[in-house]
Formats: structure tokens, C-alpha cells, sequence
């Protein structure tokens, strides 16, 4: 079900049968001049599996990310503090999960249903991004997670808009467009919030200090830690490294802290005038591995809500299908 492109099986195991070809030496050589020739790879294309592998594994990554990153924020929808708020916060979620829409599409080229990503996540075995298990807990943290978290998505997915695999780039392009306003609605938030009380202020500075150092954690491992870049960069997929987006977003936003009037909680962030970049203090990754490996704050009970949901939603597929099929009865008949 679900599948865009060509017909994808559901069963494990069968599915690749439909898309596996003989890796030979010739079409390796063309795919690999048309990599390094900055071309698209689209779907109809031979590819060797191990890059349609990377690319499942990173999309699926991200399409979950972006389905499980409605929870956090969708705690706030009916605690928001005005109808103004509440309908952009209701806007915003919807975008998000309409990003993994395109994004599970995306992987359906790839031959994977999405189904099979969706078993992957529910039982724990698919990654998506760790930022996402960490509670939001006042509503300064709705504020933050846009000017931060969508603030670093964007940094990450921008580059991504020129992936070599068509699909996934033409993905991100719709993405990018609305996590840019994801990111300025968390932004104005937190202005008008820190035009208020002291204790609206308290509130945005507490939110900083807990969101900053995850934030700069969701770009991944360290670039020497990081077991998929070197072949992913090889082959246009990702396109800026782990550590050089970090040091983007963190150029980017000590300005925008200034302006926002917040201070950013770490002691060793200075201007280096030799580097042209801020100098930054140390990322603690064995909470991020933690995190990542299933034992951070909120991940059980964010794995516990999205299964809910799938479940609770078994009707609403189970009718879907029941219409299509009727309707393809019904033109089975108008056609004999
Ligand atoms: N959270 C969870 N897992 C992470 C992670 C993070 N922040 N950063 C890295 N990892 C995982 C990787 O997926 C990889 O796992 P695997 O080998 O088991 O698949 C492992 O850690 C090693 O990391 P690598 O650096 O070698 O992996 P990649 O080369 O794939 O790079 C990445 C990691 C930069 C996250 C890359 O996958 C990527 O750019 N993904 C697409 C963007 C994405 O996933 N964004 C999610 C952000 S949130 C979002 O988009 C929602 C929005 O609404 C805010």
C-alpha cells in the first residue's frame, strides 16, 4: 500500500527481488561519473544497493524524526496561551507530519514500503533524531525547539536539497520552505516573550539552557566518530559535515541570541578571531549515545504515544482500503 512509484511488497525479503540488478563494473562506472559529475540519480536508475541502503537509512531516520518530533510541541496544543498561538502550533505539527509524508514517499522509491519503516520504528529498531526525547516543559520550550531545533533542522537539511538522489532532494526543498517559518514563529515567540514579565523572561532563559547542547548534539557524532559520512559525502548524499554544520549554526545563532537578549549556557563560547568561528566547549556524547540507544528522558514514552496512535488509527487505513478497492470494482465493471 502507499507506494508512489512502483509497486513495493510488503513482505519482508520480496521487495528486493523487485529492485535488486547485477552490480556490474560497467554500470558502477557510469553511476559513479554521474556522481562526480554533481547528477541526479532518480529512481528508474541502476544504483548499487549499498547506496540505496544509505539512502533508506538516512531518510528513514529522518522521515521518523520529523513524525515523532509532533509530540513534544503537540503537548501544547490545548495549553497554548492564546487562539493566535494554538492555530499556529496546530499549523506547524500538521507541517511536520506532512514532512514525513514526503519523506516516507521518498523512501518508497528506494523499494522500502512504509509499512516496513513504520515496524521498524514502532518496535524500536529504527533511529530518529534524539532531540525529540527530551520533555517540554513550559511554553517558552515551543518558542525554543522553533527558533533552535527547526533553526539547526534547517541548517542540516539545506544542503540536502542538492542530495544526488532526486527524490530526497526535491523533498527537502517543500521542507525547507516551511521550516524556515517553523523557525521565525519560534523566533517572533520568543521576542514578544522577552518583551514581558521577568518571569516570561526566566522562562525563555530556562528553556535556552536546557535545549542549547542538545541542539548542537543533533548534527551527529564528531566527524571522526562518524561511521557514515566519509561514504556518504562521497556520494553527494550528504554534503556538509557533521562538525562544519554544528559550527554553522552555532555562527549563526550567537548574533540572533544577542538580539533575543537570552545568553547561551556555555562558558566556553568566544569569538576566535584566527578561525573566523566561535570557539565552543564540550558536547557531552555519552548522553547523546544514551539517548539515541533508547535511554534518554522521554523516549519510552514517546515510543509508547506514536504506537498508541498508530494503533488507534487502524481504522482510518482499514477504510481507506475498503474505499479504493470499492472504487476499483466499481471501474472494473464500468470498463467489461
Ligand atoms: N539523533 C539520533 N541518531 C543520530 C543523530 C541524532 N541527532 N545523529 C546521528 N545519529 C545516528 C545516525 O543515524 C547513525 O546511525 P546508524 O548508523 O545506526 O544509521 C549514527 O548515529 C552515526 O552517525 P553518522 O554521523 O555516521 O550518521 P549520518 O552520516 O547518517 O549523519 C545525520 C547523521 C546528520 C543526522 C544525517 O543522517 C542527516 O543529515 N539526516 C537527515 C536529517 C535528519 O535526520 N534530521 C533530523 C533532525 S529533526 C527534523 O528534521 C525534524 C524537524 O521538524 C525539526
Amino acid at each position: 500500500m502507499y507506494t508512489q512509484s512502483f509497486s513495493v511488497s510488503d513482505e519482508p525479503g520480496k521487495q528486493q527481488k523487485a529492485v535488486l540488478s547485477t552490480e556490474s563494473p560497467e554500470l558502477m562506472a557510469r553511476f559513479d561519473a554521474r556522481i562526480d559529475a554533481d547528477g541526479r540519480i532518480e529512481p528508474q536508475d541502476w544504483m548499487p544497493e549499498a547506496y540505496r541502503k544509505t539512502l533508506v537509512r538516512q531518510i528513514s531516520q529522518h522521515a521518523h524524526s520529523e513524525i515523532v518530533g509532533m509530540l513534544p510541541e503537540g503537548n501544547w496544543i490545548s495549553r497554548a496561551p492564546s487562539l493566535k498561538r494554538k492555530a499556529i502550533l496546530i499549523a506547524k505539527v500538521q507541517d511536520e507530519g506532512g514532512h514525513g509524508l514526503y519523506l516516507y514517499s521518498a523512501a518508497e522509491t528506494l523499494g522500502t514500503s512504509r509499512d516496513q519503516m513504520l515496524d521498524g520504528l514502532h518496535s524500536g529498531k529504527a533511529k530518529y533524531s534524539s532531540i525529540f526525547n527530551y520533555p517540554t516543559l513550559n511554553w517558552a520550550d515551543v518558542g525554543v525547539i522553533g527558533w533552535l531545533v527547526d533553526g539547526a533542522a534547517i541548517m542540516n537539511q539545506v544542503p540536502l536539497c542538492r542530495c544526488s538522489y532526486g527524490p530526497y532532494a526535491r523533498a527537502m526543498v517543500r521542507v525547507c520552505k516551511e521550516e524556515s517559518f517553523h523557525q521565525r514563529q519560534g523566533y517572533e515567540g520568543l521576542l514578544v516573550m522577552m518583551q514581558g514579565t521577568e518571569e516570561q523572561k526566566a522562562m525563555v532563559q530556562d528553556a535556552v539552557n536546557r535545549w542549547w547542547w542538545k541542539c548542537l548534539a543533533m548534527f551527529g557524532p564528531p566527524d571522526a566518530d562518524s561511521p557514515n559520512s566519509a561514504q556518504g559525502m562521497r556520494w553527494g548524499i550528504k554534503r556538509v559535515s557533521n562538525d562544519d554544520l554544528r559550527q554553522k549554526f552555532i555562527d549563526a545563532t550567537v548574533p540572533q541570541a544577542k538580539v533575543l537578549g537570552v545568553t547561551l549556557p556555555d562558558p566556553d563560547l568566544k569569538w576566535n578571531e584566527e578561525r573566523g568561528h566561535h570557539d565552543y566547549g564540550q558536547i557531552d556524547w555519552s548522553e547523546f549515545w544514551d539517548t539515541v540507544n533508547g535511554n534518554g528522558p522521554c523516549n519510552k514514552e514517546r515510543l509508547s504515544t506514536r504506537v498508541k496512535a498508530h494503533n488507534d488509527g487502524a481504522w482510518v487505513r482499514e477504510a481507506a482500503i475498503a474505499h479504493a478497492r470499492k472504487q476499483q470494482q466499481r471501474q472494473i465493471k464500468e470498463a467489461a
